[in-house]
């Protein structure tokens, strides 16, 4: 199984720390990149990261994904409501994949209580700030090694 990991985010994670801070905080995509990767290297695990606004970017690095990768953390954020293009591209990925997203959407607009890609995701992650990130791929490495065992 491949130690390559694939972090993705969607529109609008680059303004992470400027956009709403009270909900999203103050930390950038930049720190949530460098705290990632700082884990990864304890984790023997090899990021991509990656952020765009547009869907299909986020569809073609899920197919780049299914020959490299052995895992996917993934924020679709807006597009975890809405697409199931994403959707279809996560299905034709085998190994793990981890939805996260920075705040509790439970706890906010009912448009955001429903996720398309929760019907692929293997586990998901959510309120935990920017934190769930890191537990995240904690989730991943663990499933990569006991595929391995
Ligand atoms: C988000 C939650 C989504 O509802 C929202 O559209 C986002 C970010 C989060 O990380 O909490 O952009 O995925």
């Amino acid at each position: 199984m491949s130690r390559t990991v694939f972090v993705l985010n969607g529109p609008n994670l680059n303004l992470l720390g400027l956009r709403q801070p009270h909900i999203y905080g103050h930390e950038t995509l930049d720190d949530v990149e460098r705290d990632c990767r700082a884990l990864a290297v304890e984790l023997r695990l090899d990021l991509r990261f990656h952020q765009s606004n547009r869907e299909y970017e986020i569809i073609d690095w899920v197919h780049e994904a299914r020959t490299v990768a052995g895992g996917i953390v993934i924020n679709p954020a807006a597009f975890t409501h809405t697409s199931v293009a994403v959707l279809d591209a996560l299905n034709a990925f085998e190994p793990p994949v981890i939805e996260v997203h920075i705040s509790n959407v439970h706890k906010r607009e009912a448009f955001r209580h429903h996720s398309y890609v929760s019907l692929r995701a293997d586990g998901v992650i959510a309120g935990f700030g920017t934190q769930g990130y890191l537990l995240a791929l904690r989730r991943i490495a663990r499933l990569i090694d006991e595929a391995a065992a």
